[in-house]
């Protein structure tokens, strides 16, 4: 049983909801146009570090008639990814092992995991799983935009809860997490450098803005929702005593914000991500 990620790093709703919105329908052709896949194929697509599920949820429903295996370390991710999302081979696995033979794959695809593991073996693993002509799809999180809502600005009750939680410092460091970062330029060299061909790169823009008009309500509240969820999934993780406080007033916040929205008072607030896609072949 392996929880380091999901109980230090990065909860299951953190991650599942706010990938949910990333990999949501309406950047399809975003996403589509850079992967270069034919939709129509009976692929054999791996994720690799897939977390709670959410872009293989995407993958499922982008590609149908793919057949679709991802798998992740932590055990709560995978267990979780099981109980609700349905199509996908999900497995507990590590990506310096891969528990799979040579030339099985088609495609492998990762989001946010590069950074974290030895990139020799990184791309080493994935060389060895696709078959001559597979391709492998890369994609970083590069620095995008934020913009808070003054009503979701961090309350003093906040302030003073996590002024209370001892806090050590390198607290990731200790988890191995982006242990490896790469530059934009790094990057597609590292790929190419360990053996991958025709190596391109784009960049998918996906901007969250609630009070945006091209939004429905319901994606808009799920952009507000997975923001209240983070934040009390990371209150949860801490386990103090005093959390119920807190609780209320994060609560409290993101009422008002949804209240905002009901009522059509706009407040601009917005999370633009920019996502590098790498694409390699192996030759
Ligand atoms: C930033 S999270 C991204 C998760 C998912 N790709 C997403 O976008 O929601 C990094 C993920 O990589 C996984 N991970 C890190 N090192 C790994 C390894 N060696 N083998 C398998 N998974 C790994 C972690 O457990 C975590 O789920």
């Amino acid at each position: 049983m392996n929880n380091v990620w999901s109980e230090n790093v990065q909860g299951v709703m953190t991650l599942y909801l706010s990938r949910k919105l990333r990999f949501d329908d309406v950047f399809f052709e975003q996403y589509n146009q850079l992967f270069n896949i034919d939709e129509n194929a009976n692929i054999k697509i791996l994720e690799i570090g897939c977390g709670p599920g959410a872009l293989a949820e995407s993958l499922h429903r982008w590609y149908p008639k793919a057949q679709i295996t991802a798998i992740d370390r932590d055990s709560k991710f995978i267990s979780f990814a099981k109980e609700n999302i349905s199509g996908i081979d999900f497995r507990e696995g590590d990506a310096i092992n891969l528990p799979f033979g040579d030339c099985s794959f088609d495609i492998t695809i990762s989001n946010t995991v590069q950074e974290h593991i030895e990139p020799t073996v990184f791309w080493g693993e994935q060389l060895r799983v696709l078959k001559p002509g597979g391709v492998c799809l890369c994609l970083s999180a590069r620095k995008g935009l934020q913009c808070i809502a003054p009503c979701l600005e961090t309350t003093a009750t906040e302030k003073e809860f996590w002024k209370s939680i001892p806090q050590s410092e390198n607290e990731l460091e200790k988890y191995g997490v982006a242990r490896y970062p790469m530059s934009e330029a790094e990057l597609p060299a590292s790929m190419e450098h360990n053996g991958f061909s025709d190596v391109s790169v784009g960049y998918a823009i996906i901007d969250l803005t609630p009070d945006a008009s091209k939004y429905p309500a319901q994606m808009a509240k799920s952009m507000i929702e997975a923001m209240r969820q983070s934040d009390l999934e990371a209150i949860h993780s801490v386990h103090s005593d005093c959390a119920e406080r807190v609780i209320s007033a994060v609560n409290a916040k993101y009422d008002e914000r949804l209240r905002l929205y009901r009522e059509g008072i706009k407040q601009w607030d917005t999370s633009v991500s920019v996502t590098m896609i790498l694409r390699g072949v192996k030759r």
